[in-house]
């Protein structure tokens, strides 16, 4: 088969890898994708969908429950779509995968495992994640619910966070027993950002287009959350080890990161990131695009079965009181993400061009009707133009106008993660390299 029908057919295939794919979020974006994909993509495309959890058990279960669901999408459209079914089934094929994002031998393998067995990947949807709380201050948590209901529940201030989590070891020890000495590392940043940026490093190839014969570019989309506050993110605790609230402090470098890295000041370090030092000039750079899905019940905050109706309410009457932000259910909290994965690359481009990079979130009116919507991000806006002073009922109680100076300091503070991150990646594959465990990608 020669290179050019080699891309035909390539260009047939749609990868689309989701991290976290067992649960919540990760099971309604897999979900939603099918029924999205069969929906808009012409009859000749098919959807390959890469689901990566932490054991086999939970990836068999996963692939099950998306195959119930393709089965059931299929049904439905045959009422429309007549003699369609078999053909829409074949249009869609699982692949599981095992990722431990708190182990970086274990993001490492899975990279070079799909490096050597997969053609291309489109779409990275970097959606799995731990909270790292530990409990609620229930007396105010009741007090904030009963006199700010919709704020206490958009951008709650009674969750208590764990403080000065790190990871287990990183590299195993010596078969005499002695353990190597290393650095801690973060536990809720390693699961929730690290983990998965060292993914996009190693999967850059793999998302990497030809600039000539596609019109598309490979997309990592980092899934953020409505809390991520300036004062959240300390940079000289930038793991937030001892931090506050470390859930917090890696969803405002998700959001920080992920919008400078379209900025030309950042653009040597992510061209470095994204691997784009050898032979890329017939090539696209991937797109990093940050997504949030609002507020949704799942439980990435347990709870007992009494308490989590408990929430569920909450959630509602937040949304008839007004509040955008509350999806509730994990199909609708799916809705940016996958609008970011299949949009075109035109659409997308045009609306950056027009209004800024920005931060994409699922919002519901007050009856559940799911769209995309921008984002408030502190010190970036709706898109990083002075001046713009949208949605004033639907901003964070930290949100204020944007101003230069405001602006100036998120890029500068953007430089600096990004260079943070770099150095943190290169000690941390030296580390593993000297220690004889590093998985060379080649
Ligand atoms: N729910 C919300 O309201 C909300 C709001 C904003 C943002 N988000 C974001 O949405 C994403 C998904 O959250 P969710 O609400 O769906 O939570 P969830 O139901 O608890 O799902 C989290 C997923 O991440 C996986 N995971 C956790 N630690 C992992 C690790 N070390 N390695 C690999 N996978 C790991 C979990 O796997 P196991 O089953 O093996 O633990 C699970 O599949 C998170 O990034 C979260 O921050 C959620």
């Amino acid at each position: 088969m020669s290179l050019s029908e080699d891309n035909v057919q390539l260009d047939n295939r749609f990868y689309v890898l989701i991290t976290g794919a067992n649960s919540g979020l990760g099971l309604g974006v897999g979900r939603r994708l099918i029924d999205e994909f069969l929906e808009t993509r012409p009859e000749s495309e098919s959807l390959i969908l890469i689901v990566t959890t932490r054991d086999k058990r939970k990836g068999d279960a996963t692939v099950e429950q998306l195959h119930d669901h393709l089965l059931k999408t299929c049904r439905n459209l045959e009422k429309t779509r007549p003699g369609s079914s078999a053909l829409l089934q074949r249009r869609v094929h699982f692949r599981q995968e095992i990722l431990d994002l708190l182990s970086l031998l274990s993001v490492q393998t899975l990279s070079k495992r799909l490096r050597e067995t997969t053609p291309k990947i489109d779409v990275v949807i970097c959606n799995a994640g731990i909270g790292g709380w530990t409990g609620l201050n229930w007396g105010y948590a009741v007090w904030t619910i009963l006199t700010n209901w919709k704020n206490a529940v958009t951008w709650p201030e009674f969750k208590i966070a764990g403080v000065g989590w790190v990871t287990k070891a990183q590299i195993p020890s010596l078969e005499n027993g002695e353990t190597v000495e290393e650095p801690p590392l973060g536990e809720v940043f390693c699961a929730n950002f690290f983990g998965h940026y060292l993914l996009g490093h190693y999967l850059a190839p793999l998302l990497a287009r030809h600039a000539e014969s596609e019109q598309t570019k490979g997309r990592l989309i980092w899934v953020s959350s409505v809390e991520g506050y300036t004062h959240s993110l300390d940079m000289n605790d930038i793991q937030g080890i001892e931090a506050e609230e470390a859930y917090m402090s890696t969803k405002r470098l998700t959001d920080i990161m992920g919008i400078t890295s379209t900025l030309p000041s950042t653009a040597k370090i992510t061209d470095r990131y994204l691997d784009r030092s050898g032979p890329s000039e017939k090539t696209t750079k991937p797109r990093i695009y940050v997504a949030h899905p609002g507020i949704c019940g799942t439980s990435i905050f347990p709870l007992n079965f009494i308490l989590e109706y408990c929430m569920l309410f909450a959630f509602y009457m937040a949304r008839w009181l007004g509040s955008q932000w509350h999806p509730i259910t994990v199909e609708k909290g799916a809705c940016a993400l996958v609008w970011l994965a299949l949009a075109k690359q035109s659409t997308l481009d045009t609306m950056e061009e027009r209004e800024g990079a920005g931060k994409w979130g699922s919002a519901t009116d007050w009856f559940g009707n799911e769209r995309v919507e921008r984002t408030e991000v502190e010190g970036w806006g709706w898109g990083g133009k002075l001046g713009d002073k949208r949605k004033w009922k639907n901003r964070s109680p930290y949100a204020k106008d944007l101003t230069q100076e405001d602006r100036e300091t998120f890029e500068e503070t953007g430089k600096t993660c990004w260079a943070e991150m770099e150095k943190l990646r290169l000690e941390w594959e030296k580390r593993l390299d000297d220690a004889g465990v590093g998985v060379k990608m080649e």
